[in-house]
């Protein structure tokens, strides 16, 4: 065995190529083996070859070194956390769906507690619940690319381990980890800051609007209960439709649990922004990055009310171009469902949208000042409990929810159509939990 090296040669000293597991398994394994060599005092060596376990597949190179570290023959030696064949199999323990499994064999795997990408500032432990679906897939993508995600936890009840092991390979900062059915969904949602929920089904033909309703209704309830359970100080995002009733169902679902914080339950709605952004600034003809369409009410049909009069820059629009405008952005969904025909609904821009507010968040929860995006939140704005307006991002979520504005008399005539709508959406929502 070699002789313990100072700190600073230790980090200068190559390690054999050969002997390197992968790059982001370096990051992993450095973190982890770095703490507990001084936990225990103990310096790691350098093997002059790579173990026997390096050769192996990772699940049966983790229990055949942990069982050599823990066999009694060889009682006095210390675990070698730092050891690579252990890192190796730390490393493969996190693209592993079997990790429970794994652990029965002795093989110590990663625990989400513990994880942290090293180095760098440090950054938010961010989980997607609905990982690998057509919203779920993309946007794991667009969140492993954020600076401001250090730990992205991806869950599904399907696919997770192949959508880990795909997006685990991008070299950014953000340390993944998949989680796959019931039995992971503790563990996905264990010590994370902010929770993104795009489960659920999307509307598929012949499916009724109560079909669809009664399935992600349940949907949500499991998994909120399972933020109630594991992480009951996280900013919850919530995507999955029908987002006027699904915001109320998790409002009633955190009751019940006593963990409710109007404040951190924030229904997206950033899709309705973004294509209001563009349609208008197709129809002003500047660049949409320069465009500001506040957009209020709800996520579905009339609930969807631009206010154009509020647009920044000012921009004044004819009667014909309101119309226009206030019909497209209330049917997006349906224009995208349409030239998909049949292949699904909007996935793409609406990763984009959750990826946008996702960052709005993290930012607002970092300390910085003045963010202002629109969402479907707990509201005194109106007479009804819950409504979309802008609200101001805070270190706690949305600290304060800022009132409608001057509203124009086509915008009045739309909000009370919306209202209507709205209040029947939240009912059935409050009703689903309550019954
Ligand atoms: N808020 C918005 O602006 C907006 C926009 C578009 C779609 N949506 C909604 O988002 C949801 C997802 O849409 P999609 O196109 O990604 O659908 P999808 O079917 O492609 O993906 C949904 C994913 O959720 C997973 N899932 C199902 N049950 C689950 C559970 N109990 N736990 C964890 N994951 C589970 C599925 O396995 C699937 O991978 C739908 O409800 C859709 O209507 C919302």
């Amino acid at each position: 065995m070699s002789l313990p090296l100072p700190r600073s040669d230790r980090r200068r000293r190559p390690t054999p190529r050969s002997h390197r597991p992968p790059d982001n398994a370096r990051r992993n394994a450095t973190f982890q083996g770095g703490k507990d060599a001084r936990r225990v005092g103990h310096t790691p060596p350098f093997p002059s070859k790579p173990p026997a376990s390096a050769r192996q597949s990772p699940a049966a190179a983790a229990a055949a070194a942990h069982s050599r570290l823990a066999s009694p023959a060889r009682g006095a030696m210390q675990p070698d956390a730092n050891s690579p064949s252990l890192r190796l199999a730390r490393v493969a323990a996190h693209l592993n769906p079997q990790r429970p499994q794994m652990e029965e064999e002795g093989a110590p795997a990663l625990r989400p507690a513990a994880c942290r990408a090293k180095g760098g500032a440090p950054g938010f432990k961010v989980a997607i619940l609905g990982a690998a679906g057509g919203i779920g897939q993309p946007l794991s993508m667009l969140l492993k690319m954020n600076p401001l995600v250090s730990v992205l936890h991806l869950y599904d009840v399907v696919n997770t381990p192949g959508v880990t092991a795909d997006v685990s390979h991008m070299d950014t900062g953000a340390v993944v980890r998949g989680f796959l059915g019931a039995q992971q969904l503790d563990a996905a949602l264990t010590g994370m800051d902010l929770v993104i929920i795009p489960a659920g089904l999307p509307r598929k033909p012949g499916m009724t609007r109560d079909d669809l309703f009664n399935k992600n209704a349940a949907i949500v309830r499991i998994l909120c209960e399972g933020v109630a359970r594991c992480c009951p100080d996280a900013i919850v995002n919530l995507i999955s439709n029908p987002v006027n009733s699904t915001v109320p169902i998790a409002a009633e679902v955190f009751k019940k649990a006593g963990t409710y914080n109007p404040k951190r339950l924030l229904g997206v709605t950033t899709l309705d922004v973004v294509r209001a952004n563009t349609f208008v600034a197709e129809v002003l003809g500047v660049n949409p990055r320069d465009v500001s369409v506040p957009v209020v009410g709800g996520h579905a049909g009339v609930t969807i009310l631009p206010l154009l009069s509020q647009v920044t820059p000012p921009s004044s629009f004819t009667q014909e171009e309101i119309k226009y405008l206030t019909n497209r952005i209330q049917n997006g969904g349906t224009e995208v469902v349409e030239a998909k025909a049949g292949a699904g609904s909007a996935t793409l821009s609406m990763a984009f949208a959750a990826a946008k507010f996702c960052d709005a968040c993290l930012r607002a929860m970092r300390g910085e000042g003045g963010i202002v995006e629109c969402s479907y939140i707990a509201s005194q704005v109106t007479e009804l409990p819950f409504f979309a307006t802008k609200v101001r991002l805070g270190r706690g979520g949305a600290e304060e929810i800022l009132p409608l504005g001057p509203l124009n008399e086509f915008e009045r005539v739309g909000l009370e159509a919306a209202k209507k709508e709205l209040s029947e959406s939240i009912q059935k929502g409050i009703a689903f939990v309550n019954k």
